[in-house]
């Protein structure tokens, strides 16, 4: 069974522009961001904002390539891209996922909070991009 939900991901084409957003808007001190970090090998920028009981992650393309470049052209103001549910063990929720007849996308690498993550198509979870990381060793002690 999946645990927490770890994090919303929104594509954006400017994440200065949509902290920005967060901050006046919404309230959210800068304090409660992280810096703008580049993913090159996965051709994006990202950074969290960060609120009670999770986390947004903002994602801009970074290079011609980028995955996130599609999502953008059909969505030119950004929109929701993927939800994050933590899992103890990813190649246990990768084989379980595969087992079911689920399309895994990836084979398991290290996303941003620097463990590794596996994406579900949308296909089979209603519409949804779901991404599986595996929860960061000693958080929610
Ligand atoms: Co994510």
């Amino acid at each position: 069974m999946i645990g927490r939900l770890n994090h919303v991901g929104v594509a954006v084409p400017s994440i200065e522009d949509a902290k920005a957003t967060y901050r006046d808007l919404y309230g959210v001190p800068e304090s409660e961001m992280t810096e703008t970090r580049e993913l090159a090998a996965q051709g994006v920028k990202f950074a969290f904002v960060n609120v009670a009981n999770s986390q947004i992650e903002l994602i801009e393309p970074l290079g011609d390539a980028s995955p996130i470049r599609n999502f953008l052209e059909k969505n030119p103001k950004g929109g929701q891209h993927h939800i994050c549910f933590e899992v103890a063990d990813i190649y246990a929720a990768r084989d379980e996922m595969m087992r079911k007849g689920a399309t895994v996308l990836n084979e398991p690498r290290i996303g941003a909070h620097g463990t590794p993550i596996i994406f579900i198509h949308p296909k089979n979870s209603n519409g949804v991009l779901i991404e599986l990381m595996e929860t960061p060793k000693g958080a929610h002690a």
